[in-house]
C-alpha cells in the first residue's frame, strides 16, 4: 500500500501528481481557508508525510496523533509553527525551502521599505479621496533611501540579498547577527554593528530575524526609543519579533517616523487593529515570497522532501 501524505491546502494539479505516483495523496480542497484542526487530526492518524503550511500549528498534541509520521515538510523557510524539539525526540525529519525564496522575499522587504519611505499608499489614498488639489512644495514628503543607513537585523540569506540591493542605491548596510557574516560584508561592503549600535544610526531598521523565544519581543518599547525619530522600521520576518503595542505607541507619538510591516503578531490582521489607523504604517498581508513562479518552486521543493524521505534518501533541506 502506497504511504499516506496529508497536504493542508489546495495546490496546482502537478503537486498532486508529483505527490500522487508514490503516495496516497489526501488533500484539502480549499485554497484561501486552512484545514480545521479537527481534520487535520483526524486525517494525520495513519499518515506517513504531512506537506503543511504556516498556518498549521505542529504541536505535541498534533504529534500524538500521528504513530506513523516519518516527515514534516513545511512550506516555507520559517518553522515556528512547528516543535521541532518534539519532532527531533520522535525521529520525525522537518524539512523548509529556503534560497527559493531568497530574491522574492529581498524585493517585498526593498518594495515595502520604498513604498514606506516615500509614502506610496498615502499618495495613492490622496488621489482615490480626490485630495490631490495642487503641487506644493512639501506635499507627501517622505525620506531619501539613496545614501541613507540601512541597518539589518538577521544577516542570513534574505539579509544578505536585502544588502546586495541597498548597495544599488549606495547605501549604507551595517547589521548584526550571531556571527559575522563575511561573504555579505565583501559583497555589499555590510559592517557588522551591536545591536543598539544599529538602533541608533540607522534611517530603516529591517528585520529578517527567524521568531524564536529569544527574538521575541526583539523591537520594544526601549529599541524604539533608541531609534532615530526619523528611522523607518520594517518587518519581514514573524510579527512577534515586534512587541505592536510598544510600536503603536512610537509611532503615534512619532518617536520613529513610520513602519512597513508584511507580518503581525496575530494574522491575519483585523482591518480594525490599532496600527491599521496610522497613516505611517504601510501593511501587507504575509506576501514575502508571493510571487507565482516563487511559490509554484516552494511546492515543489515541499513535495520533492517528502518523496525524498520516503524513499529513504536525505532530503535537500533538513531542518531536523
Ligand atoms: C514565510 O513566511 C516563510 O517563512 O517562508
Amino acid at each position: 500500500m502506497k504511504p499516506k501524505v496529508v497536504v493542508t491546502r489546495k495546490l496546482p494539479t502537478e503537486i498532486y501528481d508529483q505527490l500522487s505516483k508514490r503516495c496516497q495523496v489526501y488533500m484539502w480542497e480549499e485554497e484561501e481557508k486552512p484545514i480545521p484542526r479537527s481534520e487535520l487530526e483526524a486525517q494525520i492518524k495513519d499518515a506517513a508525510a504531512l506537506f503543511c503550511m504556516i498556518t498549521e500549528t505542529v504541536d505535541a498534541e498534533l504529534l500524538d496523533q500521528a504513530q506513523n509520521l516519518k516527515v514534516i515538510a513545511n512550506m516555507a523557510v520559517g518553522y515556528n509553527n512547528i516543535d521541532i524539539s518534539t519532532c527531533e525526540a520522535r525521529g520525525i525529519r522537518v524539512t523548509n525551502t529556503p534560497g527559493v525564496l531568497t530574491d522574492t522575499t529581498a524585493d517585498l522587504a526593498f518594495a515595502l521599505l520604498m513604498a514606506t519611505a516615500r509614502r506610496i499608499p498615502e499618495g495613492m489614498d490622496t488621489i482615490r479621496r480626490d485630495e490631490w488639489n495642487n503641487w506644493s512644495p512639501f506635499f507627501l514628503t517622505g525620506q531619501d533611501i539613496s545614501h541613507a543607513t540601512l541597518g539589518i537585523i538577521g544577516m542570513g540569506r534574505i539579509g544578505s540579498a536585502l544588502a546586495k540591493r541597498a548597495k544599488g542605491f549606495e547605501m549604507e548596510v551595517v547589521y548584526n547577527n550571531r556571527s559575522r557574516n563575511y561573504e555579505a560584508e565583501r559583497i555589499s561592503g555590510a559592517v557588522f554593528a551591536s545591536f543598539d549600535e544599529l538602533l541608533e544610526k540607522s534611517d530603516y531598521v529591517c528585520l529578517l530575524t527567524p521568531y524564536t523565544k529569544e527574538t521575541h519581543h526583539l523591537i520594544g518599547k526601549d529599541e524604539l526609543q533608541k531609534m532615530k525619530k526619523t528611522a523607518i522600521l520594517i518587518n519581514v520576518s514573524r510579527g512577534g519579533t515586534v512587541d505592536e503595542e510598544a510600536l503603536y505607541a512610537a509611532l503615534k507619538s512619532n518617536d520613529i517616523y513610520a513602519a512597513g510591516l508584511d507580518v503581525f503578531e496575530g494574522e491575519p490582521i483585523a482591518s480594525t487593529h490599532p496600527l491599521l489607523t496610522l497613516s505611517n504604517v504601510v501593511a501587507t498581508p504575509h506576501i514575502g515570497s508571493a510571487s507565482v513562479n516563487t511559490r509554484m518552486e516552494m511546492a515543489r521543493m515541499t513535495a520533492r522532501h517528502i518523496l525524498q524521505v520516503l524513499n529513504g534518501e536525505d532530503p535537500d533541506h533538513l531542518v531536523v
